[in-house]
């Protein structure tokens, strides 16, 4: 991976730091291409956790480029961590919505590999609905690479502040900080006060992951997530349990680092 500007090893868990969002994004993007390009185990598919919100916009614009330079996407299976709750898949503000905007209709992934919880189901489905999910994860034998973002409050997914470390696929309550932060893809500004998440515990069997901050509305974030305690206060803070954990971050979301 070229163009980091430096790389950051006061911390458990190194920073690769970039000038500008755009090469930090790029060289994201760059990772999960030699995921995809990776040959799994004959048979097998290249399986990667996705992720939504404004950090991965300028990857999946590069994934799309790289598709079009000639990356097939035919053998990748694809796990989104999260979807609101209730909504209708449908919903312009729902994450397959968004997903499908930004990279879903763009390649040539195949429609019935690219998964997301379903936002849509009562309240009686929704345990049997994150179970599901989980069983359709360990079927297609784990997840290779996890991509994330970081939330303002911590949190990754939607494990909100409190999170449990074994935490597993299911419904959670949104917080205040989230529901403001999420509201601009909601032309009434009604976000749903709900959502599925995977689970820490689910995203920590990721094989590897790839951890993109932007921006200097994250910089304390990130600074407290290194620098601070491992705690369900600050559930990204986890992370720093897992072997393969890369942090890519540009430089204003690195600024308060030391
Ligand atoms: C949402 C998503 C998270 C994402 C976070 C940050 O809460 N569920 O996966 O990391 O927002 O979003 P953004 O990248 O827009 O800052």
């Amino acid at each position: 991976m070229s163009d980091a500007a430096e790389t950051m090893t006061a911390y458990d868990l190194p920073v690769k730091v970039f000038e500008t969002a755009e090469l930090a994004s790029r060289a994201a993007a760059g990772k999960i291409a030699e995921q995809i390009r990776a040959r799994p185990a004959p048979g097998r598919c290249a399986t990667l956790g996705l992720a939504t919100g404004r950090t991965p916009l300028r990857v999946y614009e590069e994934l799309v480029r790289n598709h079009r330079a000639g990356l097939s996407f035919a053998n990748v299976v694809t796990f989104n961590l999260d979807e609101y709750h209730p909504i209708a898949s449908t919903h312009p503000g729902s994450f397959r919505s968004f997903m499908k905007r930004h990279l879903f209709d763009q390649v040539d992934l195949r429609g019935d590999r690219c998964h997301l919880p379903d936002g849509s189901l009562g309240e009686a489905e929704v345990e049997a609905c994150c179970r599901a999910y989980e069983a359709e994860i360990a079927d297609c034998g784990g997840i290779d690479l996890q991509l994330l973002g970081l939330g303002r409050n911590g949190h990754i997914g939607f494990n909100e502040p409190g999170s449990r470390r074994d935490s597993r696929t299911r419904r959670v309550r949104l917080h205040p900080t989230t529901l403001a932060d999420n509201a601009r893809a909601f032309e009434d500004g009604k976000v749903p006060d709900g959502a599925l998440t995977m689970g820490i515990g689910t995203i920590l069997e990721a094989r590897s992951i790839l951890l993109l901050v932007l921006g200097a509305r994250k910089a304390r974030t990130l600074e407290r997530m290194l620098g601070g305690p491992i705690s369900r206060d600050l559930p990204a803070s986890f992370l720093r349990e897992h072997e393969h954990v890369e942090v890519l971050a540009d430089r204003a979301a690195a600024a308060a680092l030391s």
